[in-house]
């Protein structure tokens, strides 16, 4: 078995943090049908055919526990208008939608306005990644518009800037 180095998470978090992402809000809704979604900044393509897209999550974050297999989920890309918007579903909150318009999907998930994209999603797979899970999603069908991405970068969220 490899021995494994010591490491700051702290450093590690600033090393991984050096790269950015896009933010999207990942949502579905839970056991009771409630509408809920978590932040995430994992999401990333993954497949053209079949079309599949992954992300990953914290097993200790209250939201994994509803990703199983079959799931229906959008995952939403987010514009620098809903950077409030991120912040809101990165919090433990009971009512993470309060305050946020939903329209539907064909997926039986919870759909955000006004993003720059949608992935209406099926559960895949779920993979083991360490003390995250690793989400695949079958996407059912997308949708996308012109606009900024929301950026998040060294901790802090961004607006794209033209070099
Ligand atoms: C920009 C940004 C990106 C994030 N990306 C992820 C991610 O990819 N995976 C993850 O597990 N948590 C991520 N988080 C943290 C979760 O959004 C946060 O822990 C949230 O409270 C989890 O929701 P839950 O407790 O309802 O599961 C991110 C937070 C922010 C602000």
């Amino acid at each position: 078995m490899l021995d494994r180095p010591m490491m700051d998470p702290r450093e590690l978090r600033n090393a991984f943090g050096c790269l950015p992402t896009g933010v999207t809000v990942v949502s579905l809704n839970d056991e009771a049908g409630k509408p809920t979604g978590v932040t995430v900044g994992s999401f990333t393509s993954l497949s053209m055919s079949p079309a599949l897209c992954l992300f990953s999550l914290g097993k200790n974050q209250a939201s994994a526990r509803l990703f199983k297999e079959n799931v229906p989920f959008v995952v939403n890309v987010l514009s620098p208008e809903l950077a409030d918007v991120a912040w809101q579903f990165a919090k433990p909150l009971d009512d993470k939608f309060e305050g946020v318009a939903i329209t539907d999907t064909l997926v039986a998930a919870p759909r955000l306005s006004d993003c720059i994209a949608h992935f209406a999603c099926h559960t895949h797979a779920i993979h083991d990644g360490g003390d995250h899970i690793i989400v695949v999603g079958e996407i059912m069908g997308f949708d996308h518009e012109d606009g900024d991405a929301l950026i998040f970068y060294r901790g802090a969220m961004h607006k794209p800037a033209a070099l």
